[in-house]
């Protein structure tokens, strides 16, 4: 081990993790195994070579691909695309389905995964329209199809949950109000997989965007992009697919090809295909005990004098992550304060969503937010209610 890791590794037993709205961590063992034995054992480039050792690697690709289509309720596998992240999904879906001319709906809570995209695509020649979330950051369907119905639409775009308020989006009913006025439904759905049950299909999803590293529990550098049958955004990179299509002078046309140029992430999509299997497993227990222990945090966040939480009150359904702000300190040194005194990894600032802090009205101080998942424990939720007691003191 080099003394960086011995370093780092003493950090992180003493770490008490709650930042799991950022990535999560610790990762699961089984997680942990397949993506050491995809870099030490599976060497072959899949779909580029007929030898064992690539067919192997194949194989591994198409397994995890099935298992991830499983858990997501995605049919036919091949409609699950292995990317970087919810946010390369997210860019395929608003620019490979958008072009100038177009009206797009998008909802005030997003994340800059959506709207960098979308001020890029404003800037070429898209109406973009931005509804406004209630106080608590929840979306009300009926001005989202007031504002569908007042021209024509080509999608409506929505997170399936807030990254800083953890509120979970009606966005079974925002497809019913797209797909009524002939428009696609993309649902971020970054903070939502692996701390929901997820069925695309059944929400009427035609892009669910899903990053492998939250609530998933799979590593860095892989996301999934899910499509309907019917939704087949223009691909953004070009490039091998390997497989029979190399003849071709343009990029195959067939899925999941269209959207995975160049050499697969094969450790990664390992990683993502045993954190599949590890949340189709354990998933169901997990999300009760998030729910508890994202209720615990709350009230004892509420029951200290000065804090607020932002969003719903306790114990209305939200994925687990809560944002407190102090009426006096600021989430920065609360956030500080945490890690020095107590350890605690916690997120402070805007959380790369400045659309959704405006409209909570805390563009300017932004929050602290605890992000709650796999191996936490109500001793956790305690420690960090007594700190931000004492932090605040
Ligand atoms: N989008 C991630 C977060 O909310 C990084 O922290």
């Amino acid at each position: 081990m080099t003394e960086a890791a011995r370093d780092i590794r003493a950090t992180a037993a003493r770490t008490v993790y709650l930042d799991h709205g950022a990535t999560s961590w610790p990762k699961p063992q089984p997680v942990v195994q397949a993506v050491r034995e995809a870099v030490e054992f599976y060497g072959g480039n899949p779909g580029r070579g007929a030898y064992e050792l690539a067919l192997a690697t194949a194989r591994l690709i198409h397994d995890a691909r099935r298992t991830c289509a499983a858990l997501l309720g995605v049919r036919d596998p091949s409609d699950l695309a292995f990317v970087s992240g919810a946010t390369e999904a997210l860019n395929i879906a608003l620019k490979g389905l958008l072009a100038p001319g177009d009206r797009v709906v998008a909802c005030s809570m997003e994340h800059n995964a959506v709207v960098r995209p979308l001020n890029v695509l404003a800037a070429q020649g898209v109406d973009v329209v931005w509804v406004d979330a209630d106080s608590t950051g929840l979306m009300d369907a009926d001005e989202v199809e007031a504002a569908v119905r007042r021209a024509p639409t080509r999608a409506v775009v929505c997170q399936h949950a807030s990254n800083v308020t953890g509120t979970i989006q009606p966005v079974g009913d925002l497809a019913d109000v797209a797909h009524a006025s002939g428009a696609w439904m993309i649902v971020d759905g970054a903070q939502a997989a692996g701390h929901l049950d997820i069925d695309v299909a059944a929400l009427g999803a035609d892009v669910y965007a899903v990053s492998g590293h939250k609530g998933l529990l799979g590593p860095q550098g892989v996301g999934l992009l899910c499509l309907s049958e019917a939704c087949e955004p223009r691909d953004l990179v070009q490039g091998g697919t390997g497989g029979g299509a190399s003849e071709l002078p343009t990029q195959p046309t067939a899925r999941p090809d269209r959207y995975e140029a160049g050499t697969p992430n094969t450790p990664g999509i390992a990683g993502a295909g045993a954190a599949a299997a590890f949340v189709a497993e354990h998933g169901h227990a997990q999300h009760g005990l998030e729910r508890e222990l994202v209720a615990r945090l709350h009230e004892g966040v509420l029951a200290l004098p000065g804090f607020r939480v932002l969003g719903s009150p306790p114990r209305e359904p939200r994925v687990p992550v809560l944002s407190v702000v102090h009426e006096r300190v600021d989430a920065d040194q609360l956030a500080f304060l945490l890690d020095k005194r107590y350890g605690i990894a916690a997120r402070a600032g805007l959380h790369c969503a400045p659309a959704a802090h405006r409209t909570l009205g805390t563009l300017a101080t932004g929050a602290l937010r605890f992000g709650i998942g796999w191996g936490n424990t109500a001793e956790h939720v305690d420690l960090a209610v007594q700190a931000l007691a004492e932090a605040a003191g």
